[in-house]
C-alpha cells in the first residue's frame, strides 16, 4: 500500500530513514566501534585475504557496486573491478578461487547478473551477494551475503534499494579494512559513528523536498540534462542521469566532471541544466572550475553541496545543500535530492512514475 502517498516512488524515497536504519541495525556496533556482518561470518577470513574483489551487477546496483569500489579501495586498500554482469559473462573473463565476486542485485532476479555470479563459482571463486529480497535465486546461489532489508520495493525507478546496497558496501569496506588494518582506528570509530547518523541527515534533507519541487517546475521541460561528480559522486551523477532517464524519458548523461571538456562541453548552452555535484572536499577547488566552465557557456547550475560550501551555492543558480558529512559516505545524501528531482519533473510531465514505459521492475530475460 502507498500509506497516502501518491507513488510508491514517493513512499520508498520518504522511507529512506527507516530503510537505512533497518540495514544498519544490529551492524554497527557503535559503542565498540565495530562491524558486525553474521551473513559474511563463515567466509571472512577468505575475503580478508583475496586478491582481488570483482563486483558485478546491472543498473543502479552497477552504481552501487561503483560506490563500493571506491569504498573497497580507500578503507581495505583491495583492487576492485565492477563489471557489467552482462559484459563480464559474455567474455573470457579472469577470474579465480583468489578472488572474490560480488554480486549486487535489490531483485535477486536479474539474469545477467545471476549469469555473471555462476561464471564466477565455475571458475573457482567465492561468490557473495548483496540483495534485497530475501531468498531470491541470487541470494541462493552465491555462498555468502548480506542482504539490505529495506523492505519491498514496488517502484520500478530503485531508491531505497541504491542507498541501503550502499550502506551495506560501507559496512563491508569499513569491516574489510579492519580486519586487513587497512583503516586507522580513529577514522573507522568516525566513519562508524557517522553511519549511523545518516538516516537523520537523510531525514533532514527530505524535510526540504518542497525547495527540490519547486525548482522542478523551472526544469520540466528541458529536453538534456548533464550530471557531473567526482570520485564518490561520479557514481551518483550516473545514478541521478539514470534515475530522470527512466521516469521522464528526458535525455541525461552522467559524467566524471573533468570528462567535460572531453567532448560533453559542447553541448552546454542556455538551454542545458548541469546537476554539479559538489560534495567531497579534496576535489572542491575542481568542481568550481567546472563549474565556472559552465556558466561561461550559459548552462544553468543546480548545485547539491555541503551546506557550508558557500562557494559553490553562491555560484548555483539552485541549491541544494545537505548536511555535512564524511566523503565517502556522501552517496547516502548527495542521491536524495536527484531522487526528488526526477520524481517531481516526471510528475509534472504527466509520466507514469510507478510503471514507466518499456521498462519492468525484475530484468529477468537476457
Ligand atoms: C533503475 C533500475 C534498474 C535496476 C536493474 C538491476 O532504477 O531499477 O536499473 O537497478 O535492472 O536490478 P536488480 O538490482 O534487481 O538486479
Amino acid at each position: 500500500e502507498k500509506s497516502g502517498y501518491p507513488h510508491f516512488m514517493l513512499k520508498e524515497i520518504f522511507e529512506q530513514p527507516r530503510a537505512i536504519a533497518d540495514c544498519l541495525r544490529g551492524r554497527l556496533d557503535v559503542k565498540n566501534h565495530s562491524v558486525q556482518l553474521g551473513g559474511l561470518t563463515d567466509v571472512l577470513d577468505q575475503l580478508v585475504n583475496a586478491d582481488r574483489l570483482v563486483i558485478a551487477a546491472c543498473g543502479t546496483s552497477w552504481h552501487a557496486g561503483l560506490v563500493g569500489e571506491y569504498l573497497f579501495e580507500h578503507l581495505a586498500k583491495l583492487p576492485v573491478e565492477v563489471e557489467y554482469a552482462s559484459e563480464f559473462r559474455y567474455r573470457e573473463p579472469l577470474i579465480d578461487e583468489n578472488d572474490v565476486m560480488l554480486v549486487i542485485s535489490q531483485s535477486g532476479e536479474t539474469a545477467d547478473t545471476l549469469a555473471a555470479l555462476r561464471t564466477a563459482k565455475e571458475r573457482g571463486a567465492l561468490a557473495l551477494g548483496v540483495c534485497n529480497v530475501v531468498g531470491s535465486t541470487i541470494a541462493r546461489d552465491t555462498d555468502a551475503g548480506v542482504y539490505t532489508h529495506a523492505g519491498p520495493e514496488i517502484g520500478v525507478a530503485s531508491t531505497k534499494a541504491f542507498t541501503t546496497q550502499v550502506s551495506v558496501l560501507a559496512m563491508m569496506a569499513i569491516l574489510l579494512g579492519q580486519k586487513r588494518n587497512t583503516i586507522e582506528e580513529e577514522y573507522a570509530a568516525r566513519l562508524i559513528e557517522e553511519l549511523n547518523r545518516i538516516p537523520d541527515k537523510v531525514e533532514q534533507i527530505l524535510d526540504r523536498s518542497e525547495s527540490v519541487k519547486e525548482m522542478a517546475e523551472l526544469f520540466t521541460y528541458a529536453p538534456n540534462f548533464l550530471y557531473l561528480g567526482r570520485t564518490y559522486n561520479f557514481p551518483v551523477a550516473l545514478e541521478g542521469a539514470l534515475k530522470l532517464k527512466e521516469i521522464s524519458y528526458i535525455h541525461a548523461e552522467g559524467y566524471p566532471a573533468a570528462e567535460m571538456k572531453h567532448g560533453p562541453i559542447a553541448l552546454i548552452d542556455a538551454m542545458m541544466p548541469v546537476v554539479v555535484i559538489a560534495a567531497t572536499d579534496h576535489t572542491n577547488d575542481k568542481m568550481i572550475s567546472n563549474i565556472e566552465e559552465v556558466k561561461a557557456r550559459k548552462g544553468r547550475i543546480i548545485g547539491i553541496t555541503g551546506e557550508d560550501n558557500e562557494e559553490v551555492i553562491n555560484l548555483s543558480e539552485f541549491s541544494c545543500p545537505i548536511p555535512e558529512t564524511e566523503d565517502c559516505l556522501s552517496p547516502l545524501l548527495t542521491s536524495i535530492p536527484l531522487q526528488l528531482l526526477s520524481y517531481y519533473i516526471a510528475v509534472n510531465r504527466g509520466c507514469d512514475v510507478d510503471q514507466p514505459r518499456n521498462l519492468a521492475k525484475s530484468v529477468t530475460v537476457e
